[in-house]
């Protein structure tokens, strides 16, 4: 049995969907979707110390999320469920990512910790495991358990690795909390975009790299259809996910650190590389 030991500290990179398309609506309710997922090197930080006894524990409470909701909790908890591992381990999260912002920063939490953990306590579960115990946490789970860019279909769990360029990005979240639920509900949302070919969508360009989301997202939220709007102005902007956050591709670092600089001080920007592969498995080595 491994013992308790030292502290291991990894990342769990934020992601942007390139496009979102929407193309049928599942009886449960959930939406098939075709996306290229692209990981950037903004990140979030988690720390594990492993122990011997089973307690789960976060050493700092996330604003408004209750111990026992954290997906970094609930992954952890699942890991000892199914491997039924005697060791725990104390957590700590050094948040970056804006929650519920469209940059998947809870689900690679989760992930991060389902593969941290799965190494730390030598479990020795595939990745396809993994993936599937993700899935259960938040359809945005897998993408970073498969640890590289990657078009997605189904709810975005079927993933096939791309190698996309890696341009810097100026990333903005206009300070205005999306409901995604509430998005996916909504009637006007556009739910029949024809699926296209992996090949056709790696093309890029409009009009196939657009968020279906967007449109509802714009008329619910008109501070993030002004961020759009200001970001176009530079270059093409688009949603991520359901949003809030929205980005534009840059050539150079120089020239996106120069566009958010000039972004309104009431809102949070970031300047991100855009990446094919997740610091995650490179930390790990895997
Ligand atoms: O899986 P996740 O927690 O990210 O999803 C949040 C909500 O978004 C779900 O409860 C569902 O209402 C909606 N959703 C959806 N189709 C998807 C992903 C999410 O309808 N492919």
């Amino acid at each position: 049995m491994p013992t308790a030991s030292l502290s291991v500290t990894l990342p769990a990179p934020a992601k942007l969907n390139r496009m979102l398309h929407i193309v049928g609506r599942r009886e449960d309710g959930y939406h098939e979707l075709q996306t290229i997922f692209q990981l950037i090197d903004l990140c979030d930080q988690l720390s594990f110390t492993p122990s011997n006894e089973g307690a789960i524990t976060l050493t700092h409470q996330i604003n408004g999320v209750a111990q026992e909701d954290n997906l970094v909790v609930r992954a952890a908890r699942l890991l000892q469920q199914v491997s039924g591992t005697p060791m725990g381990a104390s957590i700590t999260i050094n948040k970056q990512l804006p929650m519920g912002g469209g940059l998947g920063g809870g689900s690679s939490n989760a992930a991060t910790a389902l593969v941290g953990l799965n190494h730390l306590w030598q479990l020795g579960l595939s990745n396809a495991k993994l993936a599937e115990l993700g899935l259960t946490l938040g359809a945005d789970v897998p993408v970073f358990i498969h640890g590289h860019s990657a078009w997605a279909e189904g709810v975005g769990e079927k993933l096939t690795s791309v190698a996309l360029d890696t341009p810097w990005f100026v990333v903005i979240h206009p300070n205005v909390n999306v409901s995604t639920p509430a998005i996916f509900q909504d009637s006007e949302l556009t739910r029949d975009s024809l699926p296209i070919t992996m090949a056709r969508a790696l093309q890029g360009g409009a009009p196939e790299w657009r968020n279906d989301c967007e449109a509802v997202v714009k008329k619910r939220y008109p501070p993030i259809a002004e961020a759009l709007d200001w970001l176009a102005q530079y270059a093409p902007s688009q949603l991520t996910g359901t949003g809030a956050c929205l980005f534009a591709a840059f050539d150079s670092q120089h020239a996106a650190q120069a566009v958010a600089d000039l972004a309104n001080q009431h809102w949070r920007s970031w300047v991100a590389r855009g990446l094919n592969a997740s610091p995650l498995q490179d930390a790990l080595g895997c």
